[in-house]
């Protein structure tokens, strides 16, 4: 075995990059619950392939074959519902898992310097994960396939000057037809995934090449020669890491927190196996009902609704009457996002030592982004319009409000180092 290693070694950086990606990698020894999502994000990314992979085996992209070569899978091919239920539960999974993952950048403030780009190639992933959610829900070509992609298309229509011919460019008809599953199938199955694969890996890049943060927001990577010997951990880090700093309060990667994410791997199984085969519908909130229902070009159903992962942002475009400013208030909410390492001015990452004025802030925009989400689900009756319209204000002021007081802020005292 030695020797075959050896063998690779002269020939590509294999026990090199074991190393330093892995068991000499240094992981501050405080990464709780919330650093799970990361490694849980790859797991559904994985699962989302392979069960794409085997399910275009048999999957017929065309008008006329789609609805039906579904069926045919669920029904007729071995093992094929399950395949089905692990794409589609996989989906819903990536998105609770990807927001969940976002929400504790959020807490910890591991989108602030020098994590910036880190955080930029994440949101990137995020607008490429929406494209490859929205394009594959057509595919099945069920009524919700037909009409979500409707509504969807047609807000490119509401820009000025180019919007019908954008709108006719991305359908490639008139209407939606065989040629918008056709192309939406190429960009579901071949270029998105392996956009997401490209940017999951220099987000990871990314994150190697500063370390990860943690929850008390501290650097685990203090000045060379500032450290004690006897403080220093004693295992062996890769010289990359010890070169140009004394690196502190950390573990190796493996074996340390390869083990501890095994459980959450475990956990989150369960909780994945229990869907797909106790609730792969859930209530029509992973599998909307009339998405059983072949698409229909001739009867709208009487409630447009996208999945749930849409949804909050779905109703900040309804809360708007003006439709062009719906869709610059949509993007804007994404775009808000993006900008958060230079929205927030504050020193201080991690929310244990951030004003009580940032904590009730942050709690309100995340209630905000669930209601957003619920109310995105409901028929824009006037009652739910206007919570709609309250909520989209109070998400938004999120952001301006952080831009205000992170520069002055009322902080803690932040320790030297990692004491929980
Ligand atoms: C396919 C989607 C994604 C995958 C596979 C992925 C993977 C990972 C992994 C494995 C880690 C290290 C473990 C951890 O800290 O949880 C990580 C860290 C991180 N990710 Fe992602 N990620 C994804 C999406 C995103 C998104 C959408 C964002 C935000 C916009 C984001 C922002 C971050 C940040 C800021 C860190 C560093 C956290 C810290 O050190 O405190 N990621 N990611």
């Amino acid at each position: 075995m030695n020797k075959l290693i050896a063998w690779f070694d002269e020939r590509i950086p294999l026990t090199k990059t074991w190393n330093i990606h892995l068991a000499q990698y240094p992981a501050p020894k405080n990464l709780n619950f919330w650093y799970l999502f990361g490694v849980l994000a790859t797991l559904v990314l994985v699962n989302q392939i392979v069960t794409g992979i085997w399910l275009t085996m048999n999957y017929v992209p065309s008008a006329e074959g789609a609805f039906a070569s579904v069926e045919y899978i669920m029904r007729d091919i071995e093992g094929g519902w399950i395949l089905r239920y692990m794409h589609s539960t996989g989906a819903s999974a990536f998105f609770v898992v990807v927001y969940l993952h976002m929400f504790r950048g959020m807490l910890y403030g591991s989108y602030q310097k020098p994590r910036e780009l880190l955080w930029v190639f994440g949101m990137l992933i995020f607008l490429v994960l929406m494209a490859e959610a929205f394009m594959g829900y057509l595919l099945p070509w069920g009524q919700m396939s037909y009409w979500g992609a409707q509504v969807i298309i047609s807000l490119f229509g509401a820009i000025p000057y180019i919007g019908d011919d954008l709108t006719l460019w991305i359908r490639g008809d008139y209407v939606i037809s065989g040629a918008t599953l056709n192309r939406f199938f190429a960009l579901h199955v071949i270029a998105l995934p392996l956009v997401l694969v490209i940017l999951v890996f220099l987000h990871i890049i990314a994150l190697h090449e500063v370390g990860s943060n943690n929850p008390e927001g501290i650097p685990t990577k203090k000045p060379k020669g500032s450290v004690p010997e006897e403080e220093k951990p004693k295992f062996k880090f890769h010289e990359r890491f010890t070169k140009k700093y004394d690196i502190v309060d950390s573990v190796p990667f493996f074996p340390y927190f390869i083990v501890k994410d095994l459980v959450g791997i475990g956990i989150f199984l369960f909780l994945f196996c229990y869907v797909i085969f106790f609730a792969p519908a859930m209530g029509g909130l992973f599998l909307e009902p009339p998405n059983f229902e072949p698409a229909n070009a001739l009867k709208t159903p009487e409630h447009i609704a996208p999945v749930w992962y849409f949804t909050p942002f779905y109703a900040i475009l309804r809360a708007v009457p003006d439709k062009l400013m719906g869709v610059i208030l949509m993007f804007g909410a994404i775009a808000f996002l993006f900008a958060l390492p230079w929205i927030d001015r504050g020193k201080v990452r991690s929310i244990r030592y951030r004003s009580t004025f940032h904590k009730i802030n942050l709690t309100v925009f995340a209630i905000s982004f669930i209601v957003l989400g619920y109310l995105g689900l409901k028929p824009a009756t006037e009652v739910y319009t206007f919570f709609a319209r309250v909520f989209t204000f109070l998400y938004f002021a999120f952001f301006v409000f952080l831009w205000f007081y992170s520069k002055n802020e009322n902080t803690k005292p932040v320790p030297e180092r990692i004491t929980k």
